[in-house]
Formats: structure tokens, C-alpha cells, sequence
């Protein structure tokens, strides 16, 4: 078997190892198994019209980011990614997983620039950024990030940084210093790219941002930091396969669709993702997004009111053993778990010998810590599992570039499955665009005043409940 697979391991979820109130009956998975099979067909014939499947196969996408690192690299000691959303949360999680913890402070452990992914306009955290890169900005590139042009984080963000390297560098030095990431044709930014005449990467077309890790916008500040893009996408390759087979007791993406469905339904709304890896901690951030924006919406297909959707949750072992884990364990029973495991650790060490007057530290000297981790995994499994908690665990052969695609595009078709099951449009985010109107409204940009004399009262605070 090779040893760079991830996989899905659903045992834990069944009613033979939690209970039939809790678990899912053999039966109830024929169930599911019947639901869904039409739906791979269906999502298979349909795979073309989800322009992110294409994601994987695009070799022309592949030359154009490495050309522009290979221009960009030389000299280059910071890269600065402005972005939010599905424009920053997949550079943030492909970075975590695949360069090591001490990257950005250890000259030694970088093959790259640092990177930093500036996904926020906090004033003072902002402040103290551009202070500190202020004497590197002729060795800095900032990569702006924005599919439609129009957020106002990324595009406040955008201003300050252009009127800084105007003013240091006149003009020409943006086009040294600046790669904007956009649609190739409309929008803001890429008006702008034409009129500043910027150095571009684009945002393929019907490719929504939480599905975009995978196109430049993930794949440049990657290519720069020295990660592996094309295994990265040869794992996706990898997966595709699986996720297009047609039984569905062998496709991993459906069945992980299913059983959050079938969870859904009875009262298990909340969806935690607990890596036990601190590589894997930002894959569960960019998670949280994918399934929040995709799977929560207020309309069904058909125009119904629904208000559906499960709330993932972010947990990291072990650190939320000593947190989140004492209400997993005996809180209420409305959460289902997936746990992302890891066989083999990249780096493993040895715990040292305990001293004479701790014997009853002994049990851990001279061990793995990586045994101890793993430890820790199925120790907390199996207090949930006591306590009826159904559990999945992914299952890492190893954290590389290969088994790291193979995990983005597996939950990136899931979610379609779980769209297709819900009866919803997993691809738009139209409460996101409603809060980015109310924010221009607010700002008073013209043509949104009539939203904004709606939103003042809200705004206002009344003295008379004020404590
Ligand atoms: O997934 C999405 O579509 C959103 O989270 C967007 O990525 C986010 O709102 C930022 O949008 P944009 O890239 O247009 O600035």
C-alpha cells in the first residue's frame, strides 16, 4: 500500500460501536447509500460546471504561477498576501502544513521569503506590521487578493500599501513590488492592474474563494515559499478519482457528505475538526470556512426557507483537550467529530529520562513523542465514543504536499455532496455580499444610501440600555 494516502475511516460513527441512538444502523447507511448514489452520477456528469474540479488538470495555471515566482523570487525576503476569506485562509492553511513552525524566524528552516498573510484591517496589528517592514520594503512583494475587487478589508489594505511604495519607490516601483490576484476580466482590482499596468494572476472563472486554494490564488505565495505545487495538485489528481467513483461505499467525499447529512437530521449540528497535528491546525480554519459559507443558507434550490446548515468548529489536540474536550465529553450529544490523524510525524523526538525522585514520570522516558501524541488521539476517542459521541478520523499516511491536496480537494467535493444533500447552493455566499453592502453603505459610498439610513439605528447606541 502506499504510504502517501489519506483516508477516511467512518467505523466510529456506527451504531455497532456507539449504539443505535446514536450510531448509524447498517441499514440506515443503505439509506444514505441510496440518497446519495445518484447524486455522485449527478455531480460527476455535472463536474465540468464546477470549474474548481478543473483545478487539478490546469498545466497552462501551473507555468503562469511559476513564471511569475521564478521573476519575483530573486531578492525577494517577504511576501505579503492581502486577502480574506476564501482569499487567505487557503495560502494561510497551505503554509502552516507544509513549511515548517519556525519558517518565518529561522533563516535556516525557510526555502523562501517569509510570508505573511495579512487577512485583517485591526488598526493597531496592521500599524505594527507596516512599522516593522517599513526598511524592507525593496526586498518585500505584496500579493493583493481579491476575486471581485470589491471587498473593502482587501482594498483599504491595498490603498495603504500602494500609497507607501508610491511614495517610497514613484510610481514604476508598484510594478515590482505588487502582483495583484483577480478575475482575469472585470472587477476593481483588475481595472486597476490595466491602468497601473500590475503584474497579474487571475481568479478563474466560477471559481468562488473558499474553492480557490488550489487556482493562483493559493498556488502563488506556495510556489514562492518553496512548496511543492505540482504534488500538491497531483494529490488533488489522486483524489478526483476516488471521489468520482460511483459506488458510494468507496467514494470518501460521499460518504463524508452523507454522514454529516445523516448526523444533520438527527440533532448533531455542530461539526468539530480536531487535528492532532499542528501542521494540519490551519486546514481546519480553511474548513471552517468551506462548509460555513458553502452549507449555511437560508433557501433551498427550489426558493423554500430552510435556514439550514451544520457550524463547524475548530478544536486542535491536545491543546483543546485541556479546553473544549471536558464539553465534548459531557455536554450535550450534538456534535459530530472528525479527527485528522497523522501515521508517520515529519519530525519525531525522544522525551528524556525522568529524574530519580519523579519514578512515576518513568512511563514516559525514552519514549516517541509522536507516541505520546498519538496516545492522546485515542485516548480522547475513546472517552467520546464512551459517551455515545460519534467520531470520524482522516487519516494522514503522512503531512506532505501530495496528501495535503488529496485532503483540500476531498472536502472541496464533499462540501458539493453535502450542497447536493441539503438541496442548496453550495457555491454562492449571498449574506457575505450582504454585509460587504451594509460595510459600503456605512462608509457612505455613493448609490448605497438608502441601505445606509436602514442600518444607522441599528448602529446607534441608546443610553437607556447601556450598563
Ligand atoms: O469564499 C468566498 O467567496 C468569500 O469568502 C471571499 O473569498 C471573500 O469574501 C473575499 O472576497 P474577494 O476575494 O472577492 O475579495
Amino acid at each position: 500500500m502506499s504510504d502517501n494516502q489519506v483516508r477516511l475511516c467512518y467505523k466510529n460513527v456506527m451504531a455497532d460501536v456507539i449504539g443505535a441512538e446514536h450510531g448509524i444502523t447498517v441499514g440506515q447507511l443503505e439509506e444514505l447509500a441510496e440518497r446519495t448514489t445518484p447524486l455522485i452520477r449527478q455531480l460527476n456528469k455535472a463536474a465540468d460546471k464546477a470549474p474548481y474540479r478543473a483545478l487539478p488538470y490546469d498545466k497552462a495555471m501551473v507555468e503562469r504561477v511559476k513564471n511569475m515566482a521564478g521573476r519575483l523570487r530573486q531578492g525577494c525576503e517577504n511576501l505579503v498576501v492581502l486577502g480574506i476569506g476564501g482569499s487567505a485562509l487557503g495560502n494561510i492553511a497551505l503554509q502552516t502544513a507544509l513549511n515548517p513552525y519556525m519558517y518565518n524566524l529561522d533563516d535556516k528552516q525557510r526555502c523562501g521569503p517569509r510570508l505573511f498573510v495579512l487577512d485583517n484591517i485591526d488598526p493597531p496589528q496592521l500599524t505594527s506590521f507596516l512599522d516593522w517592514i517599513d526598511d524592507k520594503l525593496d526586498r518585500t512583494v505584496f500579493n493583493v487578493i481579491s476575486k471581485s475587487g470589491r471587498t473593502a478589508e482587501t482594498a483599504s489594505q491595498f490603498l495603504v500599501v500602494r500609497q507607501k511604495l508610491r511614495h517610497k519607490f514613484g510610481p514604476s516601483g508598484l510594478q515590482q513590488r505588487i502582483v495583484a490576484t483577480t478575475d482575469s476580466k472585470k472587477g476593481t482590482l483588475r481595472k486597476i492592474v490595466n491602468q497601473e499596468k500590475l503584474p497579474s494572476l487571475d481568479v478563474p472563472d466560477g471559481v468562488g474563494g473558499r474553492f480557490s486554494v488550489l487556482s493562483e490564488v493559493g498556488l502563488f505565495s506556495a510556489c514562492m515559499c518553496g512548496i511543492d505545487i505540482d504534488s500538491l495538485l497531483a494529490g488533488a489528481r489522486e483524489t478526483d478519482t476516488k471521489v468520482r467513483r460511483e459506488s458510494f461505499f468507496e467514494n470518501p467525499a460521499a460518504l463524508n457528505a452523507a454522514i454529516s447529512y445523516h448526523f444533520y437530521n438527527r440533532g448533531k449540528r455542530i461539526s468539530v475538526m480536531m487535528p492532532y497535528s499542528f501542521a494540519l491546525k490551519d486546514l481546519a480554519d480553511w474548513y471552517r470556512q468551506l462548509w460555513a459559507e458553502s452549507l449555511g443558507k437560508a433557501q433551498d434550490l427550489s426558493g423554500a426557507q430552510v435556514n439550514i446548515g451544520p457550524t463547524p468548529v475548530k478544536a486542535l489536540g491536545t491543546t483543546d483537550q485541556h479546553s473544549q474536550v471536558q464539553l465534548y465529553l459531557e455536554g450535550p450529544n450534538d456534535k459530530l467529530f472528525t479527527f485528522l490523524e497523522v501515521g508517520q510525524q515529519q519530525k519525531d523526538l525522544q522525551i528524556g529520562p525522568a529524574p530519580d525522585c519523579a519514578p512515576e514520570l518513568e512511563y514516559l522516558a525514552g519514549v516517541d513523542l509522536s507516541r505520546l501524541f498519538k496516545s492522546e488521539k485515542h485516548a480522547t476517542e475513546y472517552a467520546l465514543l464512551q459517551s455515545k459521541k460519534p467520531c470520524l478520523t482522516v487519516l494522514f499516511d503522512k503531512v506532505n504536499a501530495r496528501t495535503v491536496g488529496q485532503f483540500i480537494y476531498l472536502f472541496e467535493v464533499a462540501t458539493s455532496f453535502a450542497g447536493a444533500l441539503f438541496g442548496i447552493n453550495a457555491y454562492n455566499q449571498p449574506a457575505v455580499e450582504l454585509g460587504k453592502d451594509a460595510t459600503f453603505a456605512l462608509m457612505q459610498r455613493k448609490g448605497y444610501e438608502e441601505l445606509e439610513s436602514r442600518i444607522k439605528p441599528y448602529a446607534e447606541i441608546d443610553s437607556r440600555f447601556l450598563v
